[in-house]
């Protein structure tokens, strides 16, 4: 049987600087998980069940990069090779007593973990060309726990036409409610959004005065996003300036999901905690509105939401997920 499509993407899981010598337990996808940094700094990750008597590794300990499991003391190395069974001094542990390894690695300050260690070189990032740009500073915003699935999100981020009720005064302005239509194409791995225009009073942590903004948003991930503004120069904002953000999501159950904006600005002097605050307040916006929808799983089945003709990307994001055959946070 084939794993589900949730199986073969990469998926942020932690804060990098969270994970240290302890054993730190984590969810994704309704799996525990046990990360940990061996003697070189890596970091590896397991299932947090002991393949003996199935106790949780995460209430073990770490000796010389191992981890040692707290029930018998099973020794485990990164990729869940057993190297040793204290009862029998002299066994030589094998496959049977290996525990289930998954793939991991360090990116953009975050962990990332893939579930099917054989699919990880193939498996699917979200890309965000701005973190290859050095003119740009990036910054993490987040975490934040949101008690909905990822797909909802999702969905939320690529809508503007709450801008102006949710984000009143922020990013949009009660008179300033019209979407103009947006142009769609699909890329290679996903689809775009081009040409989005927005009026907003407060475009971002540097503008001192309202202004139009153009939106772009791109999708390739199921579970990510990113969209780039460039605010209008009237808006007090430096001339050239723009960000892109990427929204990074651990799904942990289908409905409870942690949430990461990694941002990237094109301005080095403003500081970073009002650039954080300001999208800390944004999110705060969304939350609410977030968990209080329902069905909490996004529905794919036409006709079980209404779309009107300004959902265009919301759409084309649901599409994007029946064609993947996307199972997890959807119905
Ligand atoms: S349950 Fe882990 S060593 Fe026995
Ligand atoms: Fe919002």
């Amino acid at each position: 049987m084939s794993l589900p499509i949730e199986h073969s993407l990469w998926h942020p899981v932690c804060d990098a600087r969270q994970v240290q010598e302890d054993p730190c337990p984590i969810e994704l996808l309704e799996h525990a998980l046990v990360l940990w940094r061996d003697q070189n700094g890596v970091v590896c990750g397991l299932h947090d069940r002991c393949p003996h008597r199935g106790a949780r590794l995460s209430l073990g300990r770490v000796c010389q990069g191992q981890l040692h499991c707290a029930y018998h003391g099973w020794t485990f190395e990164g990729q869940g090779q057993c190297t040793q069974v204290p009862a029998l001094p002299h066994f030589k542990p094998g496959p049977a007593q290996q525990a289930n390894a998954v793939a991991v690695q360090e990116r953009m300050g975050l962990v990332w973990v893939c579930l099917d260690p054989a699919s990880a070189e193939q498996a699917i990032w979200p890309v965000f060309a701005a973190e290859w740009n050095a003119g740009m500073r990036k910054l993490n915003a987040g975490p934040y726990d949101v008690a909905t699935s990822a797909p909802r999100i999702v969905e939320n981020f690529l809508d503007m036409s709450h801008f102006s009720f949710v984000h009143d005064g922020w990013l949009g302005q009660m008179g300033h409610s019209e979407i103009p239509d947006v142009v769609l194409t699909q890329s290679e791995a996903g689809f775009k959004v081009t040409n989005a225009q927005v009026w907003q009073p407060n475009t971002s942590a540097l503008s001192t005065e309202g202004g139009m903004v153009s939106y772009t948003y791109e999708v390739n991930h199921p579970y990510s996003a990113v969209l780039t503004k460039v605010p209008d120069a009237q808006s007090g904002v430096p001339p050239g300036y723009e960000e892109s953000i990427v929204l990074l999501i651990q799904p942990q159950t289908a409905d409870s999901c942690r949430v990461w904006f990694r941002m990237a600005v094109s301005d080095f002097e403003v500081d970073s905690e009002d650039v954080l605050a300001f999208q800390d307040k944004i999110f705060s916006q969304d939350k609410p509105v977030l968990e209080s929808q329902q069905p909490r799983l996004l529905p794919l089945q036409t006709g079980a939401e209404s779309n009107v003709a300004s959902d265009k990307a919301s759409v084309a994001y649901r599409r994007f997920l029946q064609n993947l055959a996307v199972t997890f946070g959807v119905c």
